[in-house]
């Protein structure tokens, strides 16, 4: 049924590029067809509602649509544009057709699907809490009081004059572990799978940290939730985004907001876990997680007493460096083609 839907899109399609008169209209066009509301995007949507064994099959012919789509796109464009100067009005069908350059998503919005794509399927729900956030949220909230030595860790950008007296001074959001007490805030209750992936920010700058970073938070809080429920998933995850052979381990550690806390360890990628110069004896750090403290859970408006969940943080650049190892975090952001172009 999808491929005859995408068969006579197709057909519809090219007849209304080619028969566009302006630029305009071939705008109106590509937003009608490849837009986010378009029809392909509505079925791109629709994918993970279909068999498994047809989800590749429908997926290829989807983009190949979308190809041609694009293709019909640019050239009537171009002869668009032909039409506007006549001098430079000419056709040699012998000329070797010429492909537009193009480009694809940057790898860390792909990252993102894939990380977003990992997690639905095991029943989190994707949000994106604030860039600008405040103190309560960013840190009194989660156990880390004024003037507490732990908030150095966060080498936190303060913004100016922008102060509130219930919840304190704003802050570019540090880390994505306020996004915990704004999704208790939000559902009130249990239930609660959320991930939260948002933009980050600290006054750091080296080959493996910048000032602007994204992380992916994980809170779950649900009746009888325990560390093998936490462990089972850092271990699901880590399967699925770098392979199955990956191992992961919880190390003891202490972070304000949980308790126990942990820092997680995969096998290292380059050496498989043999020991190599850039992992330490075999394991590579990823992030934090550990269970919700107590008096996160009571700050975030539910009963200590009854309720347990877990949480992690990492930063999607630095497992999306560890999938493909790039040592630089600089890389990601620099915008140079010949570095993009290899994925
Ligand atoms: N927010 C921490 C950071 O930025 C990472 C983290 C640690 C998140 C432990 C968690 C956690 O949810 O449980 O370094």
């Amino acid at each position: 049924m999808e491929q005859n839907r995408l068969q006579n899109l197709k057909n519809q399609a090219i007849l209304n590029i080619f028969e566009a008169k302006t630029e305009q209209e071939l705008e109106e066009l590509r937003v009608e067809y490849l837009g986010r509301q378009g029809e392909l995007s509505q079925l791109i949507k629709k994918i993970s509602l279909l068999p498994v064994e047809k989800r590749k099959q429908i997926g290829e012919l989807i983009n190949e649509t979308k190809k041609i789509i694009q293709e019909a796109i640019s050239s009537q464009k171009k002869s668009l544009q032909h039409q506007l100067s006549p001098q430079e009005d000419w056709f040699d069908i012998t000329v070797p057709g010429e492909r537009p350059p193009q480009g694809h998503l940057h790898l860390i919005t792909l990252a993102i699907s894939e990380i977003t794509g990992i997690f639905e399927k095991i029943g989190f729900g994707k949000v994106a809490y604030p860039e600008v956030e405040w103190d309560w949220y960013a840190f009194e909230g989660l156990n880390m009081p004024q003037n507490h030595p732990a908030r150095d860790e966060w080498e936190t950008f303060f913004i100016k004059d922008l102060f509130s007296p219930q919840y304190g001074q704003a802050v570019l959001t540090p880390h994505t572990s306020s996004g915990q007490l704004r999704e208790m805030e939000r559902l009130g209750q249990p239930p609660i799978r959320m991930l939260n992936i948002a933009k980050c920010y600290r006054r750091q700058i080296d080959a493996s940290h910048a000032p602007m970073f994204y992380q992916f938070e994980g809170l779950v809080v649900e009746p009888g939730i325990n560390i093998t429920h936490l462990k089972g998933t850092l271990d699901y995850f880590v399967k699925q985004y770098f392979g199955p052979q990956r191992e992961v381990r919880i190390r003891p550690f202490h972070f304000q907001f949980t308790e126990p806390s942990f820092e997680v360890d995969v096998t290292c990628i380059v050496c498989g876990g043999r020991g190599c110069r850039v992992c330490k004896q075999g394991w590579m750090e990823l992030g934090g997680a550990g269970m919700v403290h107590p008096a996160v859970l009571k700050n975030g408006g539910l009963d200590p007493q009854k309720h347990t969940g877990f949480a992690f943080g990492w930063g999607v650049e630095r497992v999306l460096m560890m999938k493909y190892k790039i040592d630089d975090i600089r890389l990601l952001f620099g915008s140079d083609l010949k570095f993009l172009e290899q994925f």
